[in-house]
């Protein structure tokens, strides 16, 4: 038998349970059965008690469509119309189980006790009536399977329930939530000091058992800051976090906050941490928390000084052993954190510029997927002494492109070493004062030049790389 008829057979089963057993909620189904079941709310009158309720309802239909945009199968009746104990409704097209009990016996015979634990509603179903002999556990399913708040429909309907009138359209520049399977950076492709580690594996625990936290009183936990540099890996490790631990991530971009409706401001920073709350567990993320000092220092706009101590305020009144909010603020400058910012968090998180052997490792992760000839990672690491992760990004992408301009997809240690000098060249220019200095960079067919111009090389320059052949 196909994969495709188990997955069909385990889809059309789970329809069945799921529509008679009423205990069974949204977080019963996997991922991909619940978008395809998944209704919006409905947002009627004013009285918030008419409005319908987003959710799943019952019984839930098997038909061709429904099952195919659960299961990637293509055909699904196709797939089990030989089975003896199906049927489908030539109407309607619902797809049926004429004889259940042969079904769940072709079932979980074929599948072990693994693949039941991705099905929380088939777990408890076949952990309840002992002949079928599995050892799984609803609880462990249930545990395993991720939970709907951190889907994507769940988020939209949230979304939508929150910020539905047309005042709450600029809220969406402020605040921008994204669900862990839309995130692609991984713990994986971040090269992480111990430091940063410990901080992690700290959190993580933290987490883990904050039910025990919270019955010894400890609560002032899970507010980190991130502090270092531009592209030192502060927003990616936030956003890894997220999809590691299956948790929405949602950013506040606090620059926002200056938007032309000051007025509402501080009535959105609330609604974010409400927004927030209602998602938890989620990793809340206010990247350039600088601003919030900045702006309490200067005499700004009296209006955007509310909204800032809304914020700090919103802060202090999250909690992660309360509210399952895990809070991290990022800042390229903490030195114009006053004390009033800074004790509001409880771990600083140092990123640095990475050393020697970090930046063996970052070239390492980031050229895993590109074919170099003679690649030697520790030659490069020693030549770009002060540049950071996304500095090195940028170091290959010059290299990539510009073996492009030679039709090459295979690079060289020669291209990498030629991009480092260009990456060179184009940090010096960023330096340079253009009113002032008479440098010789500034008169046309100075040497520094050649990165100025919009496309990165001057015809120059490509004929210099082909002599180097
Ligand atoms: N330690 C690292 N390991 C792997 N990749 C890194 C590392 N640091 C930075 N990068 C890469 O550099 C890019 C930029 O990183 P990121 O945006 O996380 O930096 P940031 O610290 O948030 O910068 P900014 O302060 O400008 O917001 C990302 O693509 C990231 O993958
Ligand atoms: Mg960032």
């Amino acid at each position: 038998m196909s994969d495709a008829a188990l997955d069909v057979v385990e889809f059309v089963l789970t329809t069945s349970v799921y529509s008679d057993d009423r205990t069974l909620d949204e977080n019963d189904l996997p991922p991909s059965y619940r978008q395809v079941f998944w209704t919006g709310g409905s947002e009627s009158s004013d009285d918030t008690d008419e409005r319908r309720r987003a959710g799943i309802s019952r019984p839930l239909s098997a038909t061709n469509s429904t099952a195919r945009e659960a299961t990637g199968v293509d055909r699904p009746w196709e797939a089990i119309s030989g089975l003896m104990f199906t049927d489908r409704d030539e109407f309607s097209g619902t797809i049926t189980l004429t004889q259940e009990e042969m079904a769940e016996q072709w079932f979980v015979d074929r599948v072990d006790d693994e693949r039941l634990l991705e099905n929380p509603t088939l777990a408890k179903h076949f952990a309840a009536h002992d002949e079928y002999d599995v050892d799984v556990s609803h609880e462990a399913a249930r545990e395993q399977n991720r939970p709907i708040q951190a889907d994507r429909v769940w988020i939209d309907g949230l979304l939508e329930e929150y910020f539905d009138d047309e005042d709450d359209e600029e809220m969406l520049d402020l605040v921008d939530v994204r669900a862990p399977e839309e995130v692609d950076v991984t713990l994986d492709d971040l090269v992480l000091t111990e430091g940063q580690e410990a901080e992690i594996d700290k959190i993580a625990k933290a987490i883990e058992h904050r039910d025990y936290l919270a019955e010894i009183g400890l609560r002032e936990i899970g507010k980190l800051l991130f502090v270092g540099p531009p592209g030192t890996g502060k927003t990616s490790t936030a956003q890894a976090l997220a999809q590691d631990m299956d948790l929405p991530f949602v950013e506040v971009k606090l620059s926002m906050i200056t938007s032309q409706y000051l007025g509402e401001t501080a009535k959105n920073v609330d609604k974010t941490f409400e927004v927030a709350k209602r998602l938890s567990p989620c990793i809340l993320f206010i990247d350039e928390f600088d601003f919030v000092a900045k702006t309490r220092r200067s005499d700004e706009h009296a209006a955007l000084k509310r909204a800032v101590n809304t914020l700090l305020k919103s802060i202090d009144n999250i909690s992660l052993i309360q509210d399952d909010v895990l809070l991290i603020g990022a800042t390229n400058h903490p030195d114009q954190l006053d004390a009033a910012a800074w004790r509001r968090f409880d771990e600083i998180v140092n990123f640095p510029k990475p050393d020697y052997n970090m930046r063996a490792d970052i070239l390492r992760v980031i050229t895993r997927q590109m074919r170099i000839d003679e690649f030697d990672p520790e030659l490069i690491a020693e030549a770009t002494e002060g540049l950071t992760g996304s500095d090195l990004r940028m170091v290959l992408r010059e290299a990539v492109l510009e073996a492009l301009t030679e039709d090459r997809t295979m690079l060289t240690q020669d291209d990498l070493l030629n991009a480092v000098e260009e990456f060179e060249e184009r940090d010096n220019l960023k330096n340079m004062d253009m009113i002032e200095g008479d440098h010789e960079a500034l008169v046309a067919g100075g040497d520094v030049g050649k990165a100025s111009d919009g496309s990165g090389h001057s015809h120059d320059h490509d004929h210099d790389h082909d002599h180097d052949h």
